[in-house]
């Protein structure tokens, strides 16, 4: 297959189009890098540096293209808090963009990542997809909103649209930012480098955390499955950690002696999340292979920012 991924060169997107390339199909990787690095990427992925909102060099990459992987978004939680307007545009602006884009060239199928954010607090766990949605940021609104607008869109231009909500996912190459960084690598981070362990809040919220891998090979399922237009799906491992017990399993496997310390600073997301996988069973055939334990082993032996001496 030809396959363009935007958000190529992101966390998940370097992964998916390394993946593919693998496999033998032509993959193309379009990122405004705004966050992203194509360092990561195979060489035999074409990379591309652009805005998902430029369509004339979308009618030029989309030519010939069977698949898109959507990806490219702004995609931090507390970030969309204080610039909602600038999520809307590129989360849900910028995919009005590449459907649009993509019926012009007759892209016939683009495969989404939604997020597991879109369901927000909910008193029954673990999460399915036929429940209410409960967003509680802007970015989480911007994802359930591209869900509704690619499923719309899709059924009126004959574009084949797939959603995939992915839970927490992490491996290595995931961004360790100076604030509002992904808990796993701050975790990973803080252990290592002998500070404390810094919680949010009583560390009894739970969250399902979900290796690349196993995201990957979703995302890779959706590419052909069948009966899946304009489905929505969760992708998770199915099960829920709390926070204090993920800081204890990477202070064991870095076999650090740093303290964990809990911070008043509200953790900003919900209590509980995980996410029901059902669907993806059924659908993808998708069974996740990579536990939490063994995920933070692979990222230690891996990843060389977290490399132990
Ligand atoms: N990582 C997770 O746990 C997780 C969970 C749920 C959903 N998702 C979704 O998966 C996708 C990938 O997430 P990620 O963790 O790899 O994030 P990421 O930030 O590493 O990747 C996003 C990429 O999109 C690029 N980008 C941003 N705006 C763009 C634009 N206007 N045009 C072109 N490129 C642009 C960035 O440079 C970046 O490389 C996102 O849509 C995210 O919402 C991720």
């Amino acid at each position: 297959m030809r396959i363009l991924i935007t958000g190529g060169a992101g966390f998940l997107g370097s992964a998916l189009a390394n993946a593919l390339v693998k496999q033998g199909h032509e993959v193309m990787a379009l990122d405004d890098l705004s966050s992203g690095n194509p360092d990561y990427l195979d060489s035999r992925v074409l990379f591309h540096r652009g805005s998902i909102a430029n369509r004339p060099k979308l009618w030029t990459l989309l030519q010939g293209v069977d698949c898109v992987y959507h990806l490219a978004a702004r995609v931090l939680v507390a970030e969309s808090i204080l610039y909602p307007r600038e999520y809307n545009e590129v989360n849900v602006g910028g995919t009005l963009a590449l459907l649009e884009s993509m019926r012009d060239v007759q892209v016939p199928k683009l495969i989404f990542t939604s997020s597991g954010a879109i369901y927000g607090e909910q008193v029954q766990q673990p999460v399915i997809e036929e429940m209410i949605p409960n967003p509680r940021s802007p970015y989480a609104v911007s994802k359930l909103s591209t869900e509704y607008y690619a499923h719309t869109i899709g059924s009126l231009w004959n574009i084949t649209t797939v959603s995939l909500r992915i839970f927490n996912a992490y491996g290595p190459g995931q961004p360790l930012l100076p604030s509002h960084s992904p808990v796993i690598p701050r975790f990973l981070h803080q252990a290592l480098g002998g500070g404390s362990v810094v919680i949010f809040g009583s560390g009894t919220q739970t969250r399902d955390f979900v290796y690349v891998d196993d995201v990957v090979t979703a995302l890779i399922a959706a590419a052909t499955a069948k009966h899946i237009n304009r489905q929505t799906i969760n992708v998770g491992s199915g099960i829920d950690t709390s926070i204090n017990a993920l800081a204890n399993l990477i202070l064991k496997l870095t076999n650090s002696s740093s303290s964990i310390l809990h911070s008043t600073t509200e953790d900003n997301g919900v209590s509980k999340l995980q996410a029901d996988i059902a669907l993806a069973k059924q659908l993808l055939g998708y069974q996740p292979k990579v536990s939490l334990e063994e995920g933070i082993r692979r990222i230690l032996k891996e990843d060389p920012r977290f490399r132990l001496s």
